[in-house]
């Protein structure tokens, strides 16, 4: 029995490219690059993880179709996503004097991808690079759609580039080594294109979600696939990010002021996008945007997915200051993603007062609910 696959385009006129998603297609590289008409020279940019698992798969395949590569070997964690390692892989590339024919492959996940897709950005103003990536994350969204870059001392992904890949080539079967946790982290990203652009298939999602937690073949090639459809289709409709793009980031502008206050050590990515999609839709609700049953089936998958649903202790100047630093804020007002059903939401800037309301009144609830457990005898 041949395995499914399935191919996502995003279509980008002559940068379009596409989205390959098949079980095992890292045993076709070298083939699949000689079609795409690459020099025999290749770079394989990856980490001491995912080099152990996958590059020996890789590299036997780019030397069986005759491919010269030159792997680096890139130190593991967010820690790594600076100029200092772009500067390692660009050494690499010119001592092994890389041409713009050369290509580029990125093998690992979000972190590795951001890198080794800006390393291919700016060497020789722009070399072609391949995404393979094998985590949850990179599958459903940062292999896709061109963002690229590293981050600074002072933020995330301060410094980077537009920069297209080639091709992604998506291998579901790297999931089944993925930590745990990684692979809970990146459902919070699929959850969150139901919510903003399909109920179909956010209610999909609430029917398969523990199936998809088993890591079941079907459902997993499923949520792949209609994750990176979602997101080919809002790239290809604002590919730089000057409106539509921005709906993306639902869940990261409460997500994201959560990973800086928790120094990015507490919650890793999706567990922060995961808290932050439930309480931008609790917002929305206390706003009138949304009905408070939005809320609560958004809660419950995340729930049921194994994320975390419920704000940290933060007080309100904590986390309306950590809000300030975000990268959606635009002439000093702070943007947010908010739903007005499942399927649907829109773009509006917060106001100081709406959002110290709301908190207030989370945090009273939150009391309230504990007291109520005490007197019932229950664990606080
Ligand atoms: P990551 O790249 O750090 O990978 C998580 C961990 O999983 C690492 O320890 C890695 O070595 C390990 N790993 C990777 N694949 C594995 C596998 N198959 N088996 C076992 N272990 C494996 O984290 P991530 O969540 O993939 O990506 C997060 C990064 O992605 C962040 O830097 C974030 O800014 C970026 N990002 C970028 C975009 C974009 O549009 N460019 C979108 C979302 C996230
Ligand atoms: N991950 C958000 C984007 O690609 O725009």
């Amino acid at each position: 029995m041949t395995m499914p696959e399935s191919t996502v385009k995003v279509a980008l006129g002559d940068r379009s490219y596409d989205i390959l998603i098949k079980p095992g297609v890292l045993r076709e590289i070298g083939a699949r690059l000689s079609r795409l008409g690459f020099s025999r020279q290749a770079a394989l940019v990856t980490n001491p993880v995912t080099a152990r698992l996958y590059a020996p798969t890789v590299k036997r395949s780019l030397s069986k179709a005759g491919f010269n590569a030159l792997t680096v070997t890139i130190p593991d964690g967010e820690r790594s996503k600076t100029l200092r390692s772009a500067g390692v892989i660009l050494d690499r590339l010119a001592a092994a004097r890389f041409e713009r024919q050369s290509v580029l492959l990125a093998l690992g996940g979000g972190v590795i991808g951001d890198l080794a897709g800006f390393a291919a950005a700016i060497y020789a103003r722009g070399i072609p690079f391949i995404q393979l990536p094998t985590t949850l994350v990179a599958q459903v969204d940062s292999s896709v759609g061109g963002k690229t870059g590293v981050n600074l001392p002072v933020g995330k992904n301060l410094v980077g580039a537009f920069h297209q890949p080639r091709q992604v080539l998506i291998d579901p079967n790297t999931l089944r080594t993925l930590p745990q946790r990684e692979w809970v982290a990146g459902l919070a990203e699929v959850i969150k294109y139901g919510v903003i652009a399909d109920e179909q298939f956010f209610t999909y999602l609430e029917r398969h979600i523990s199936e998809i937690r088993r890591l079941a073949p079907e459902p997993v090639l499923r949520i792949i696939t209609r994750s990176c459809e979602i997101k080919a289709a809002v790239v290809a409709e604002d590919e730089w990010e000057s409106d539509r793009r921005r709906i993306l980031n639902f869940g990261h502008t409460i997500g994201h002021a959560l990973e800086t206050l928790g120094g990015y050590h507490r919650l890793i990515h999706g567990e922060a996008v995961a808290i932050g999609m439930v309480q931008e839709a609790a917002l929305a609700c206390s706003l009138g945007l949304c009905t408070a049953e939005v809320v609560s089936r958004l809660r419950a998958v995340v729930l049921a997915a194994g994320l975390p649903a419920d704000l940290p202790r933060v007080t309100f100047q904590q986390l309306w200051g950590a809000m300030q630093h975000d990268k959606k804020v635009a002439l000093g007002r702070v943007y947010c993603v908010l739903p007005e059903h499942i399927g649907r939401v829109v773009i509006l800037p917060l106001d100081e007062g709406s959002v110290r309301q709301w908190l207030t009144a989370q945090s009273l609830r939150r009391v309230s609910s504990r007291m109520s457990r005490r007197r019932r005898g229950g664990k606080t």
